[in-house]
């Protein structure tokens, strides 16, 4: 059977930072505020004229470009992504032409803050399956758009961020499963019934009316996020801990064994309640939402590229990754670089 490797990672987020002070002048918030409950400092936003596969393109140039590859060697794009450029069609559709290529499959992955496990695990068993050999996977969001930024959107607006992040995954041959590098597992997860604890719910033919969407529905602040934050934190230290042990366990590596914690960047505590709950080394978890905020999709892949760059993730590096997210989803993978 086949295998794959994440062969190249790339990053892009937009050049205007906004600080917690900055979105004090806007809404009923302070910067002490967010920074105890979540840990977020800063994050970036978007100029008007920039689209989340803007944002991703330079990422998977980045991405192409250290995996030392050829564009033409992609045979697969998946994009996942909450926030698209458009209702429809996929934004890898929109991505594509952008790369310029044509042809291959453009697939989206809508699994919110767990879209890139999730499309990690779709690209690891599309090449398990012999289907495609070379992947590029993007996880980018522009979430600056769909927010309230009112004091009325204040529990969510203050915690998102816009970014891009992205990865070749290729097909290897494996020699040692211990040794070689490889994405070792995924787990993916989920519990609908939960769906509307952290949902966008308009446009949307479930609304009861005629139109996906209507000036009620505008002047209700449908088309804004709404979340239940204390549910989701809670729902999110116990999913993360239950896959991150059910990936260990079944790649027969110990906690100890884990030389780099990648996880999704929803909040600040939820990492630190992990590693308090699992007894994880602060030291081997590689946040980095304290400059970014919650980035969904684009996190890890963010969290990929920049660990390379600070030389936390290298050849030979065994990581484990775990994200939870709107859905509920929540999802798992273990893998060495
Ligand atoms: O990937 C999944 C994405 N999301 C998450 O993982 C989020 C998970 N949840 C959380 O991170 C936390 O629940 C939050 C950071 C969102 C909120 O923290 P909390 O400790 O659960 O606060 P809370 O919702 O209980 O609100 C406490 C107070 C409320 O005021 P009252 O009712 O006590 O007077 C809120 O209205 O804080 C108020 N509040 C704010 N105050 C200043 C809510 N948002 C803000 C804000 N600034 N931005």
């Amino acid at each position: 059977m086949y295998n794959s490797e994440i062969i190249g990672c790339g990053m892009y987020v937009p050049e205007r930072v906004v600080t917690n002070h900055d979105l004090s002048k806007i809404m009923d918030t302070t910067h002490d505020w967010i920074v105890q409950r979540s840990g977020i400092e800063e994050r970036r936003w978007v100029s008007p004229e920039t689209s989340t596969s803007d944002l991703a393109l330079i990422a998977c140039e980045q991405a192409i470009k250290n995996a030392g590859i050829d564009k033409s060697e992609i045979d697969c794009l998946l994009f996942a992504t909450i926030s698209p450029d458009h209702d429809f069609p996929g934004n890898a559709c929109f991505l594509q032409p952008k790369l310029g290529l044509t042809d291959i499959p453009a697939i989206d992955v809508r699994q919110q803050c767990s879209g890139f496990i999730y499309g990690m695990s779709i690209a690891d068993a599309f090449i398990k399956s012999g289907q495609y050999k070379t992947i590029l996977l993007v996880g980018a969001e522009v979430h600056s758009k769909g927010m309230d930024i009112s004091t009325k959107g204040r529990d969510v607006a203050v915690l998102f961020g816009d970014g891009a992040g992205a990865v070749v995954i290729r097909r290897t041959e494996v020699k040692d499963h211990a040794k070689s590098s490889h994405i070792m597992s995924t787990h993916l997860f989920s519990e609908g019934s939960n769906a509307k604890a952290l949902w966008g719910a308009a446009p949307g033919s479930g609304l009861g009316t005629v139109d996906r969407i209507n000036n009620l529905h505008l002047e209700e602040g449908l088309q804004y996020p709404s979340m239940n934050g204390k549910k989701v934190f809670a729902n999110a230290v116990r999913r993360m801990c239950e896959c991150l042990m059910l990936a260990l366990e079944t790649n027969k590596v110990k906690l100890e064994d884990i030389d780099l914690f990648l996880f999704h960047q929803a909040n600040l505590r939820i990492n630190q309640m992990l590693a308090q709950e699992l007894k994880i080394p602060e030291e081997k978890i590689f946040n980095t939402i304290m400059k970014y905020g919650n980035t969904t999709a684009a996190t890890i892949p963010i969290g990929m590229t920049e660990a390379v760059k600070a030389g936390k993730l290298k050849k030979g590096t065994l990581v484990a990754s775990a994200a939870f997210g709107s859905g509920f989803t929540w999802a798992s993978s273990v893998y060495r670089w």
